[in-house]
């Protein structure tokens, strides 16, 4: 039987997913409700100085939506609201838990002040502290968050400062608004990072509102480029794992746009060993962890997982340049009759984009010369009829090799 037990850093959790850093982790009673309904850890809401607290503004959250399902989150949420002192009480609350938890902090780049927020971490029980060099609205003008995270000789500085610090273990949260992640990765490893958290939320304007002319989110008519989240930053989370995993070897808490079991074992197999869920959480509250759990064992216990740490970056490989990639090119769609809907949006998308190989009414009736392989027709099938399959001989071919001739 599969166990869903994860060590990491050194520090044994009851399971891989953790509620991250923000509004889910505002205060002492949402966490002790995080750890009771089965996460197996969960990222305090960032702390400051009181001198770096801001009130927030209201709104501060937009939603994203099609056919009715939400697939994004834009928020311009800083960092919390309280200064230390109420945090001293507050943290008390999580510690009663008697779950390992991790503590995130910001400040401007004075290196004294993260040293100081690193020891305030240390004595008030966190096992891991996070270090946010990554928010993207409000904390830059204040040269925090992503002021820091896009600047490799800071994020350095940063790390190292709490670093020589404390004694416990301590994680860089990465931004993913950088050209190149792993340089910024190995900064936080050179100044002695143990992990890398990875992402923070997406620059970006998730919707402009073309009758009022305001961007979102709509703050009494005006808005700004802030933190996007949620299913619609995940390719960009699961790239930057596979990248930071790759390259900079460090063990990584994966972070982004996991909304299901299947998206933290994503996370998992592109090479993080645990994973952080905010968005999710956030819509459809802290009970979705419950069924999380119990498919993920089905799903180990299925493929012969005996841990977590068995599937940590074992997709990794499959991630490869165009390079290696072979040609089969004998690929062909083949339509599944009985599940087919005859919508015929495969035989529009393949007319109008592809070869025209997909002809109404023979629905299965693929015209294999005029096939261009691209799976189009696969991608815009409403309910999964379209499989590739090869079809007649297999001829397979590298670029090394170049395309045979037909
Ligand atoms: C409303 C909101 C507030 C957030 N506040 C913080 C924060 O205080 N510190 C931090 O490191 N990340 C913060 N984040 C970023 C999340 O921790 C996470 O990195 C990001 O949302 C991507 O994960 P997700 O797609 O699961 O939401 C916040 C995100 C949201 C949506």
């Amino acid at each position: 039987m599969a166990s869903l037990r994860t060590e990491f850093l050194g520090i044994e959790f009851d399971n891989p997913f953790f509620i991250g850093s923000a509004s889910p982790t505002l205060t002492g009673e949402h966490m002790r409700k995080i750890i009771d309904k089965g996460w197996g850890s969960c990222v305090v809401k960032t702390l400051s100085f009181d001198k770096n607290v801001r009130p927030d503004v209201r709104p501060r959250l937009m939603g994203a939506r099609r056919h009715n399902s939400l697939y994004g989150l834009q928020n311009c949420e800083l960092i919390t609201t309280h200064g230390l002192e109420w945090w001293d009480k507050e943290i008390k609350v999580l510690q009663d838990t008697k779950a390992p938890f991790i503590v995130s902090i910001m400040a401007t780049p004075d290196l004294d002040d993260w040293a100081a927020l690193g020891r305030w971490c240390e004595e008030h029980g966190a096992s891991i502290i996070e270090l946010n060099v990554s928010c993207p609205h409000g904390c830059p003008e204040e040269h925090m968050g992503m002021f820091i995270g896009q600047d490799p000789q800071l994020v350095h500085g940063v790390t190292k400062a709490v670093k020589d610090e404390v004694s416990i273990p301590v994680m860089t949260k990465l931004t993913p608004n950088v050209t190149d992640i792993v340089q910024m990765g190995k900064a936080a490893k050179k100044g002695g990072a143990d992990a890398l958290a990875a992402i923070n939320t997406v620059a970006g304007i998730i919707d402009v509102d073309i009758y009022q002319k305001v961007v979102a989110p709509n703050v009494l008519g005006r808005g700004l480029v802030s933190g996007n989240s949620g299913p619609q930053v995940r390719p960009i989370a699961l790239r930057i794992v596979a990248e930071l995993a790759k390259e900079v070897k460090l063990p990584i808490s994966g972070v982004g746009g996991i909304d299901s079991w299947k998206n933290a074992v994503e996370h998992i197999m592109l090479g993080a060993a645990t994973t952080q869920n905010v968005t999710a959480a956030m819509w459809y509250g802290f009970g979705i962890v419950e069924k999380w759990k119990r498919k993920t064992l089905e799903f180990m216990d299925g493929q012969g997982y005996d841990t977590v740490a068995d599937m940590v970056g074992v997709a990794l490989d499959a991630v490869t340049s165009y390079e290696d990639l072979e040609v089969e090119d004998h690929l062909y769609p083949e339509v599944d009759v009985g599940k087919c809907l005859h919508c015929n949006r495969c035989t529009v998308a393949c007319g109008d984009t592809g070869g025209g190989a997909i002809k109404v009414p023979k629905i299965n009736d693929i015209d294999d010369e005029e096939c261009l392989g691209c799976a189009l027709c696969a991608v815009v099938c409403p309910v999964g009829a379209i499989d590739m399959v090869v079809r007649g001989e297999s001829q397979r071919w590298t670029r090394e090799q170049g395309q045979p001739v037909k």
